[in-house]
């Protein structure tokens, strides 16, 4: 099963006949040579030398005379359906009928009944709804299977009850390729069993800056490391190009993503630009593709982000040129959400420039409606050549036709369907903890510390010890992995727990605390703390340290230190973060990543087991290089200058080395920076924010404290005239692709008395430009004198006027009659446990 690490081919150019067709039929129209011509050039000189991988899948004469016989009978409307595809929060099974549409996906947060926390049972059910609705042949439709797409990411991770992985950037570090084929095949058997055909994994970017918000989602910098994994995990996922099981019933089809560079944007923004050249285009963040495309991969995701200015959804170059040219992919490529409506001149639901480049299938979660009337008029007045649509169409069909959809059946009556133990079997969950044992890095032991003795009395203590949301980062359950209680895991392990039962089998003790405290003197204690989940732009960071909303732990490390108790850290994050105080204040430290369900794995390593049991130590290594301060040092392995804390390949056993000497302990960045993204924390506001409360003798604003610390801020107003509390600050922030993400304004807030019915709510952007809702009768039905979290949706803001680009002041509120209201907190987020609705 193990693949070679296998160099980037560097062969010479070369253009196939299959690629001068492809350019020609992309140019076919006027209004296409136009943008033809502003791709980058693509000369025979100056193309650099892409590698050109063997498609494992020769034409297949048979599959050939179905993809004819049914391009022959598809309507022009059956056809333009088909290279649609829709969210199922949008899309009813009748919907789907109606237009044809060739698939459905289930983005992050999207679940069937709009319930995220729906039994795999319904997801089932909903799949074969879909699928009969696809295959009705009435009224003379051809009836054509639909195949659904799902982000498995990190296992099944839509779905509850599901054993979670360790996310990518974990499995990096254990530099196991024949571990990752494993893992593939057991997701894969996860999503038979609900139904679903096709998952929008393996993500093979290749981060190159780690203040991107989905680091975690690459193995890692390295694309040597990349390469490793691509093939491999495409064939767990798939089968074996040419065997007979190949995208059989114990398969699904994988789609790669992003292509290309969705891991090079300037500054590691999400869906940004990535300024650089062609040879590093390839060279780095291409590195998965050839074995991918060598594997046989059936589906590659066009990235949001643009290459030197260019909407890689749009980049008739890259996407027909490179990939279905140069490097013969032979399957379909279908675009991220909506991201087709981020090319110039195009919105979600118009844009014949994407197919035209190459992509031959839209995501339009919900766009889909507008979109196929607007296609369809293209595809009739020719602005979509009907040879592109057709060859769009084709390779989708192949697609199909090559997973045996036509002949499948229902969801339910295939193999493995209904089976939901699956999920969370007993075999999946041991390879699940094998892998975080596998995914874990010392990287301070000082004096030997690990392995502790389990006999003693031991602290587990840090907001991410008894939490499995935090364990498992974005992309579970919710799109954010926000608002998980551990309920929400019923056969998941905290850490806490896996701790617990290690030290309980052994004969000792161990306490949990959540602020350190502890009932009897521990010989040790065990921290874990780290980033709060999340996922895509949201992750997106200014620097790589953590912000002052998770910053608890600091106070924890300084305690124990003081009272001589030695203290072993454990991070969780998404990417290595400055950790100076942290490496200081520990005897020893873990980079846990965030390791999924199996919280055991973590126990496992930090204790010695019993006499006679195997002997394990930490093996996992770091693919991703440390930072020596917060900047967010973009420097990489290979590069001038490279002075990482700890280098790529880092990472200590028991027994080697340990200890780390002091390090410094200012960031050398300022607070702002650190903060970005919050506005207001303990009722004070995060920098650059202040809090202008205005008011006169009306208003009484007062600290909330909870005895030991201020934990909020009280606004009492007397009523009788306008009283008005904002945070403002000068530089604009900018919200759009948040608000494009259903992205709310979070609010931990506690009302004591009735609220008045015209309090307002207001996100401004300067002068004159501000979206002001009245909430006043949605918040006096919350329940009073207690603290809650309420998130308003940024649309709301934004349909009231609110220019999410430029932001200047996040929160204002205020009324003219008497209120009392406290505010904790406040920053952008999801999943909040109560949801106002715009007014
Ligand atoms: C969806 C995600 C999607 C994101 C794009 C969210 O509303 O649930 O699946 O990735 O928007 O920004
Ligand atoms: C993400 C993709 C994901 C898609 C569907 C997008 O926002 O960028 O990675 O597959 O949503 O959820």
């Amino acid at each position: 099963m193990t693949e070679q690490q296998r160099p980037v081919p560097a062969t010479g150019r070369a253009s196939t006949p299959f690629t001068l067709f492809a350019a020609y039929m992309g140019c076919l129209t006027l209004a296409m040579l136009a943008a033809c011509t502003r791709q980058p050039a693509a000369t025979a000189e100056s193309t650099p030398p892409w590698p050109s991988p063997t498609w494992p899948l020769p034409t297949d004469p048979a599959i050939e005379q179905r993809v004819r016989e049914l391009l022959t009978a598809m309507t022009l409307e059956e056809k333009v359906g088909q290279v649609i595809q829709g969210d199922i929060s949008t899309v009813t099974p009748d919907d789907l009928r109606q237009y044809h549409l060739g698939s459905v996906l289930n983005g992050g947060g999207s679940a069937p009944g709009n319930d995220e926390f729906a039994e795999p049972a319904k997801w089932l059910a909903l799949a074969d709804a879909y699928y009969a609705a696809s295959i009705d042949r009435s009224g003379g439709r051809i009836g054509i299977p639909v195949i659904w797409g799902t982000d498995a990411m990190h296992g099944h991770s839509n779905i509850i009850g599901t054993t979670l992985f360790p996310h990518n950037i974990g499995l990096g570090a254990a530099h196991n390729p024949e571990l990752l084929g494993r893992i593939a095949a057991a997701t894969a058997e996860q999503v038979r069993t609900t139904g679903i055909d096709w998952t929008f994994a393996p993500t093979l970017t290749v981060p190159q800056d780690d203040r991107w918000g989905r680091t975690y989602e690459g193995y890692s910098e390295d694309p040597a490391v990349v390469a490793s994994y691509a093939g491999v995990f495409v064939r767990g996922l798939q089968g074996e190009p040419g065997a007979p099981d190949f995208l059989g019933p114990k398969h699904v089809i994988s789609s790669v993503k992003h292509f290309i560079a969705d891991g090079g944007t300037e500054n590691g923004k999400d869906q940004g630009d990535a300024k650089i050249s062609e040879e590093v285009l390839q060279k780095v963040h291409g590195a998965g593709y050839p074995p991918a495309i060598e594997a046989g991969v059936q589906t590659i995701m066009a990235s949001y982000s643009s290459w030197n200015g260019v909407k890689n959804h749009g980049n008739r170059y890259l996407l027909t040129d490179v990939l279905k040219g140069r490097m013969h992919f032979g399957g379909f490529i279908v675009g991220d959400w909506n991201g087709h409506g981020q090319i110039p001149g195009c919105k979600p639901d118009n844009c014949a420039a994407a197919i035209n480049a190459g992509l031959d299938m839209y995501m339009a979660p919900d766009s889909w409606k507008g979109l196929y009337v607007n296609l369809l008029a293209q595809a009739k007045d020719g602005t979509v050549p009907m040879a592109r649509l057709d060859d769009a169409v084709s390779r989708i069909l192949r697609v199909k036709l090559r997973a045996g959809l036509f002949e499948a059946g229902p969801p339910s009556k295939r193999p493995l369907a209904g089976e939901f133990t699956r999920l969370w079997s007993e075999d999946t969950r041991a390879l699940a903890r094998d892998a975080v044992r596998q995914s874990l890095v010392l990287l301070k032991n000082e004096d030997g510390l690990l392995p502790l003795d389990p006999h003693a009395h031991v602290l587990v203590t840090g907001d991410g010890a008894d939490n499995i949301g935090k364990q498992n980062g974005g992309w579970t359950i919710t799109w954010q992995g926000t608002g998980l209680t551990n309920s929400r895991f019923p056969h998941g392990t905290s850490i806490w727990e896996g701790i617990r039962s290690t030290v309980a089998a052994a004969g000792g003790t161990a306490e949990l605390s959540s602020n350190g405290s502890f009932r009897r003197k521990p010989d040790v204690a065990i921290v874990v703390f780290g980033e709060d989940p999340y996922a895509e732009m949201l992750g997106d960071r200014k620097v790589l340290a953590l912000p002052i909303t998770q910053n608890a732990h600091l106070g924890i490390l300084r305690k124990l230190q003081e009272q001589g108790i030695p203290a072993v850290s454990v991070l969780l994050s998404g990417r290595p973060l400055w950790m100076n105080r942290e490496l200081n204040s520990s005897r020893a430290f873990i980079a846990a990543w965030l390791p999924g369900t199996e919280g055991g794995g973590v126990a496992d390593l930090l204790f010695r087991g019993p006499a006679g049991s195997p002997s394990r130590d930490f093996t996992g290594t770091l693919s991703y290089s440390w930072p020596r301060d917060a900047t967010g040092n973009p420097l990489n392995a290979g590069q001038p200058g490279y002075a990482p804390l700890f280098p790529l390949g880092y990472g200590l056993r028991y027994a080697k080395g340990g200890s780390v000497p002091s390090l410094p302990e200012d960031p050398g960045v300022p607070d702002s920076l650190i903060n970005a993204g919050f506005f207001l924390e303990g009722g004070s506001p995060i920098a650059p924010w202040q809090l202008r409360e205005e008011g006169g003798a009306t208003l009484r604003a007062e600290p909330v404290s909870d005895g030991v610390q201020q934990i909020g801020r009280r606004f009492v107003s007397r009523g009788g005239a306008p009283v008005r509390i904002g945070l403002q600050g000068q530089q604009p922030l900018d919200a759009q692709r948040e608000a494009n993400g259903d992205v709310l304004l979070v609010l931990r807030l506690r009302s004591g008395g009735a609220i008045p019915g015209d309090l307002w709510m207001s996100m401004a952007c300067g002068e004159g430009c501000a979206g002001k809702l009245t909430l006043g009768p949605q918040l006096r039905k919350l329940p009073g004198d207690q603290w809650q979290t309420v998130g308003i949706p940024l649309k709301c803001f934004q349909a009231a006027g609110a220019d999410m680009s430029r932001i200047t002041e996040p929160l204002a509120f205020g009324s003219d009659s008497p209120f009392d209201l406290a505010l904790a907190r406040v920053q952008l987020g999801t999943n909040p446990p109560t949801t106002l609705a715009c007014p």
